[in-house]
């Protein structure tokens, strides 16, 4: 076996390439910001004024990133997150300053979910303390045709209720927009790798937790039958979320359902790579290229990671 892994010959005999082509990163848009945020459990991740985020969009777009995902923070939070729909809400704006500034040069996906617009920060409506799903897939409708009318490239419904990628479709479809592509988070667990990102996007929940609505880990089959509901209402592409600790999804999504497959590598283990890195623990750069080639040579067709940025530069 020695005999193929001798310099001359590993380029050619590789089976797996990560490249600029397969990275999207995801980026938080602060509406009462007045300078950029440090997300404090992220170090080197920000949150950004809207002022900014155009600018910010433009350098990594001159990075060789094709995509962004973007994540709102809104000023204004109620009971139904009216500011995830209202057409100068803080995403609407960022998409429009965005699209102004690069036009097709950025791939611009949004975050579709109300958790951050809610004052309890649930996904979903809340009464008696339950999450309702039926009430709830009009306003996910309607928050997907608002961005899509701000001219984003990419909805990505994040809430795990049933049927959203069905009521998104069919709203998108009846307002003209016929070719908006869904990215589904149709495979996201109640994963505790979340952790950093709720402090990023301020949408820690009030009371109980999201276990009546995303996956439990234990379970592989119900990947599957999540991945194949939300193809057959029209998703385009299928993330699996996190991505690390659930290579083994990301692999049966692919083989099994031979989909476009994305795979989030989440907050949590954006924070653990640096933090190790950090302690001079792990070298970082080495860490984070083969963390990134594994989900790739898992099966995913594209990675949402905070470390874009970095590894757009170091594949330079
Ligand atoms: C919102 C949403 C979450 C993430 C992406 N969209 C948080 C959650 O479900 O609690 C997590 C992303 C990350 O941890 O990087 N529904």
């Amino acid at each position: 076996m020695r005999r193929l892994r001798q310099p001359k010959i590993r380029d050619l005999v590789r089976e797996t390439e990560l490249t600029h082509n397969d990275l999207i990163y995801p980026m938080f848009v602060g509406e009462g910001d007045a300078k950029p945020i440090e997300i404090k459990s992220m170090p080197g991740q920000f949150r950004y004024p809207l002022g900014m985020i155009a600018d910010e969009a433009r350098i990594v777009a001159d990075m060789g990133i094709p995509a962004i995902m973007l994540f709102g923070v809104p000023l204004h939070k109620d009971k139904l997150a009216s500011s995830a729909y209202a057409q100068d809400g803080v995403i609407q704006k960022a998409v429009r300053a965005i699209k102004d500034e690069l036009g097709d040069e950025l791939l611009v996906i949004t975050d579709v979910c109300l958790c951050e617009y809610m004052t309890h920060g649930h996904c979903g409506i809340v009464e008696n303390k339950k999450i309702l799903n039926d009430p709830t897939l009009e306003l996910l409708a309607k928050t997907a045709v608002s961005h899509a009318q701000a001219g984003a490239d990419i909805v990505a419904p994040s809430g795990m209720m049933d049927g959203m990628v069905d009521a998104i479709r069919t709203a998108l479809d009846d307002e003209g927009f016929q070719d908006m592509i869904i990215m589904s988070y149709a495979v996201k667990y109640a994963s505790a790798f979340y952790g950093p990102f709720r402090e990023a996007a301020e949408s820690g929940y009030a009371f109980g937790d999201r276990t009546t609505y995303q996956m439990d880990p234990a379970n592989s089959d119900e990947a599957l039958r999540e991945a194949a509901l939300d193809l057959d209402e029209g998703a385009d592409i299928i993330m699996v979320k996190p991505a690390l600790p659930y290579l083994d999804i990301v692999n049966r999504v692919k083989t099994e359902l031979c989909v476009p497959t994305a795979a989030y590598s989440v907050s949590g283990e954006y924070a653990m790579l640096k933090a190790a890195s950090q302690k001079g623990w792990l070298d970082e750069k080495a860490a984070v290229m083969e963390s990134l080639l594994a989900i790739k040579r898992a099966g995913a067709d594209m990675i949402l990671t905070y470390f874009a940025k970095d590894a757009a530069e170091w594949l330079r």
